[in-house]
């Protein structure tokens, strides 16, 4: 356990100081699941052991990634458990390139990923507020225009917070940088490091311009929302 620590806080603090172009290089540090004694991955992990490997960047207000640009790292908690699952899913077989969530989702079997998606969607709930179903803030008329060439609300619901499925991500009030990050990656083709093979958002994100995408992000970005970062201690 210790060492498991030991081994994420070193990741973390790879990820954080490394520079970007130094991670294209080094795709990852493998060290993490490797260093995990073949006889006790057979002892199924404890939740919070679980956790434990996600906290040093998703529990810390305000954390900043370098890779593939500085963003803030997403918020997770309050987020639909079903997607989440799908995100890691596809962090671990490559549909989505991201080397360290690569190398974390790759250490995860399927029962990691469900318990750590129903963990995650459970811990936003004490914090929810009750949202109205449409947006706090109004978009402006470019805003406008942009999401209704591309109908966001019809899958992602009025106030960005009610997606048609739970398998979608909820997104008001996500980090607008990460958001950005996230639509451009959807436009992103041939880059073995960067870029989301997702069929909807792809066709979506690729009728935009980049300066379009970065409108869309923050106006989704700046509503009210129901995901949170909720700090946890390391070693509760
Ligand atoms: C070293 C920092 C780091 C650690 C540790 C980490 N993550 Fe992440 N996570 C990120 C970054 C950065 C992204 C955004 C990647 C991208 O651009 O697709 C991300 C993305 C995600 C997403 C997708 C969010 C979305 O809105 O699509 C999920 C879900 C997620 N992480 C869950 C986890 C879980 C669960 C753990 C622990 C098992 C974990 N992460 C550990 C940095 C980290
Ligand atoms: C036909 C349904 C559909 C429409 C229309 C749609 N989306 Fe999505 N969106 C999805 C799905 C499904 C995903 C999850 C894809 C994945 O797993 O990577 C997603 C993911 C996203 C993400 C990534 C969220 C994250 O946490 O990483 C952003 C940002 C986003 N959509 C913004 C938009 C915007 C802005 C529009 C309008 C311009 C839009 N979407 C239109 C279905 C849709």
């Amino acid at each position: 356990m210790t060492k498991l620590l030991t081994t994420l806080f070193a990741l973390t603090v790879a990820f954080v100081t490394v520079s970007a172009q130094a991670q294209t290089a080094a795709p990852a540090a493998p060290a993490a699941p490797a260093a995990t004694p073949a006889a006790k991955a057979a002892t199924p992990k404890s939740l919070e052991a679980k956790a434990a490997m996600c906290i040093g960047c998703h529990a810390i207000k305000g954390y900043h990634a370098t890779f593939p640009e500085v963003y803030r790292v997403p918020m997770i908690a309050g987020q639909n458990a079903k997607y989440i699952a799908s995100a890691l899913t596809a962090y671990k077989n490559g549909d989505r390139k991201h080397p360290t969530m690569r190398t974390i989702a790759a250490s995860l079997s399927e029962q990691d990923i469900t318990d750590l998606a129903a963990y995650y969607e459970s811990e936003g709930k004490a914090e929810q507020k009750t949202l109205a179903d449409k947006p706090n803030v109004e978009p402006n008329a470019q805003v406008s225009g942009l999401m209704q060439k591309a109908a966001c609300v019809s899958c992602h619901g009025a106030n960005f917070s009610k997606p048609i499925d739970p398998s979608y991500p909820k997104i008001a009030g996500q980090h607008p940088d990460y958001l950005f990050v996230a639509l451009k990656a959807y436009k992103t083709e041939g880059n073995p490091q960067v870029g989301r093979a997702n069929g909807v958002m792809g066709a979506i994100a690729k009728q935009f311009t980049n300066a379009e995408l970065k409108e869309l992000a923050n106006y989704v970005g700046k509503l009210d929302g129901e995901l949170v970062t909720k700090p946890q201690s390391r070693m509760r």
